[in-house]
């Protein structure tokens, strides 16, 4: 199975799971929790943009943890409405969560590394990590 249909199972936005948000320790230094979170009812989750400025600034990531045990990040990798990137941190080698050093994600099984918007730099890992659709306004970020 592949992990796209791992994490479409997880049912992440489609509103089966019940969502947990906190701080993942593996990458608690480098990111912040997301607050404002709320679950729509088409399962979508919503994100209040003006209660996290950590995503005023390019290079700024804000992570959910999942009830799964899954975490997302949400990552400013450009200005504007457009420069949101959403991508869940489960290495697609074996699971493992990603920690950020610097601007990429690094694997700490196996080292597996990703650029910042989860494509692959070295393997293990053959495949980026998943990225949830999204679309954002000033105000609010809506993935799924
Ligand atoms: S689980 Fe990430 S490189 Fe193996």
């Amino acid at each position: 199975m592949s992990i796209d249909k791992q994490i479409g199972r997880r049912a992440v936005i489609c509103g089966a799971i019940a969502l947990a948000v906190g701080v993942n320790p593996d990458i608690a230094k480098a990111a912040v929790a997301a607050t404002g979170v709320t679950q729509r009812k088409d399962g979508k989750l919503s994100i209040d943009l003006t209660k996290n400025p950590a995503l005023n600034k390019v290079g700024g990531v804000l992570t959910i943890d999942l009830s799964d045990g899954s975490s997302v990040a949400i990552i400013r990798t450009a200005t504007g409405v457009k420069g949101l990137s959403v991508i869940n941190l489960s290495c697609t080698h074996n699971g493992v969560t990603v920690m950020q050093t610097g601007n990429k994600w690094l694997c700490p099984a196996h080292g597996s590394q990703f650029t910042f918007a989860g494509k692959v730099l070295q393997g293990p890992a053959r495949t980026a990590l998943f990225k949830y659709p999204s679309s954002a306004t000033l105000k609010t970020l809506v993935i799924g």
